[in-house]
């Protein structure tokens, strides 16, 4: 999709993405808009539907504390509205936004809504095509619910065409009559420019809530004698608003669905999609499995031909034919190259872990960087902390780790050593000498035999 690709328009449109209101149906002390949805705010799901759809500019309008700021990628403007005083109040603030900035044009105006996350570039694509098409003032992106509790209703005129949206959030604004029809105003719209900057003065706050409607500007547009057009998106999932826990609950599953749909076509393995958490920004390679019950967050990238079972990785990087789990856990900064492998029970946080290189159980490796062909044996832990710093373990080439051995870092093992049993290494092991570091046994004979006086209690503890 590309800016050229939206036939008969010469400006590429403005795309203001609504993101002021509170979300108290929520009950969060977090903006609504901020929520995450597989992995990123909420929000930037339709800001990047935007960007991809070819928006010329694109303006989110946040409430005064600007809690969006810090999310939002470069070149995306932040409008502030004053008050929450409603849809069409945040519209006034996009468009005055706009105006300081000089760039009042004449593109058309899409409105997106930051809690419609699901909405996709194509159609935002279509509905400009729709609203280029009609030649009408407004064009609203319509959809037929079964269930359309919450959202505002089309109401059409004997001849079918659009008179006006009534909201049905609060009582008072609907009839029954009119709660009784299913299609709904999704909250997306274009706007002819003109249109749009002739209306917003004229917005009233006369209705059950005490809010500017922004529906209400299609009213105004009819009575004004421009025609308002209503565009159907067949795929209700892409509009589904998010106003509470359990509708962000609904929209993550399609989310997810999507995120798994995207890798199983590039030739992932997801074994039981329904039991795995992958984030938007992850990305697979052809002929990785992904296990049951396992969960990948952030910008991990994982490599082709790798193996995932039941693990939970963030932000971590696995080359090509990687072994994770059962029951790892890669943390921030975890990169296992080429044919590694990461067994039961490991955890790995800010460490280089080299080709073939592997760590099979129980162990724990942070801030370590580990060479090509290394084992380590179960157990292995590096001490990192000293409380104040944390301190790198460098392991070298081909090194033979035993089972429960400390690393006190900063500490290193040079290649093709071996390291003893139970070891805790707290000074260098040269290359190819065997590091041991424990209290030799002692055996005293014939034990069991003995009466069991106050004496050797003591030794046996
Ligand atoms: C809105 C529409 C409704 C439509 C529904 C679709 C209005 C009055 N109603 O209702 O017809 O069916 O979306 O999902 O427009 N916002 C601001 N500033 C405000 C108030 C809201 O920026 O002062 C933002 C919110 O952050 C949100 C979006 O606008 O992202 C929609 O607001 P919300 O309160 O969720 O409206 P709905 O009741 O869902
Ligand atoms: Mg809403």
């Amino acid at each position: 999709m590309n800016r050229a690709s939206i036939s008969g328009v010469t400006l590429a449109p403005t795309v203001l993405i609504l993101a002021a209101g509170q979300g108290t149906r929520m009950r969060s002390r977090t903006p609504k808009v901020l929520h995450e949805l597989c992995g990123i705010p909420m929000v930037l799901w339709p800001v990047r539907a935007a960007l991809t759809a070819g928006a010329g500019r694109v303006v989110v309008v946040d409430s005064p504390e600007r809690a969006l700021e810090s999310v939002l990628p470069e070149g995306v403007q932040l409008a502030v509205q004053p008050r929450t005083d409603g849809t069409g109040g945040a519209v006034v603030a996009g468009v005055a936004q706009l105006d300081s900035a000089g760039a009042g044009d004449n593109a058309p105006v899409v409105v997106l809504s930051g809690d419609v996350p699901l909405v996709s570039a194509e159609a935002i694509d279509e509905l400009v095509r729709a609203h280029e098409e009609s030649g009408a003032g407004a064009t609203m992106a319509s959809t037929v619910l079964d269930d359309p509790s919450g959202y505002g209703r089309v109401v059409r005129d004997q001849h079918g065409d659009v008179e006006r949206v009534v909201e049905t959030k609060a009582a008072g604004d609907a009839t029954p009559e009119q709660l009784r029809i299913r299609e709904v105003n999704t909250g997306i719209y274009v706007f002819a420019a003109d249109a749009l900057r002739e209306v917003l003065p004229r917005l009233s706050a006369d209705n059950a809530q005490g809010e500017l409607y922004l529906p209400q500007t299609l009213d105004l547009i009819r009575a004004g004698g421009g025609a308002v057009a209503a565009h159907t998106i067949a795929d209700r999932r892409l509009v589904l608003g998010v106003n509470d826990r359990a509708a962000l609950a609904q929209v993550r599953g399609l989310a997810q669905e999507a995120i798994h749909a995207r890798h199983t076509a590039a030739g992932v393995s997801i074994v039981n999609p329904g039991a795995t958490v992958i984030d938007v920004d992850v990305e697979i390679g052809q002929d990785t499995v992904i296990e049951p019950f396992s969960t990948i967050k952030g910008h991990t990238s994982i490599g082709a031909g790798c193996t995932v079972r039941h693990s939970y990785l963030v932000d971590c990087v696995l080359e090509d034919g990687v072994s994770v789990g059962p029951f790892a856990y890669l943390r921030p900064g975890a990169i296992l190259r080429r044919g590694a492998k990461a067994g039961t029970f490991v955890e790995i946080k800010n460490s280089d872990i080299g080709p073939g290189a592997k760590i099979p159980h129980l162990s724990y490796i942070g801030d370590a960087d580990v060479g090509e062909g290394t084992n380590l044996g179960a157990s292995t832990i590096t001490a990192n902390y000293d409380g104040v710093e944390k301190h790198r373990t460098t392991i070298g080439k081909r090194v033979h780790g035993s089972v429960h051995v400390s690393l006190v870092a900063p500490v290193t093992v040079g290649d093709d050593a071996y390291t003893g049993a139970g070891s805790v290494i707290v000074e260098d092991v040269p290359p190819g000498a065997l590091g041991i570091a424990r209290a030799r046994q002692t055996n005293k004979a014939g034990y069991a035999k003995q009466p069991k006086d106050e004496s050797l209690n003591s030794e046996r503890r």
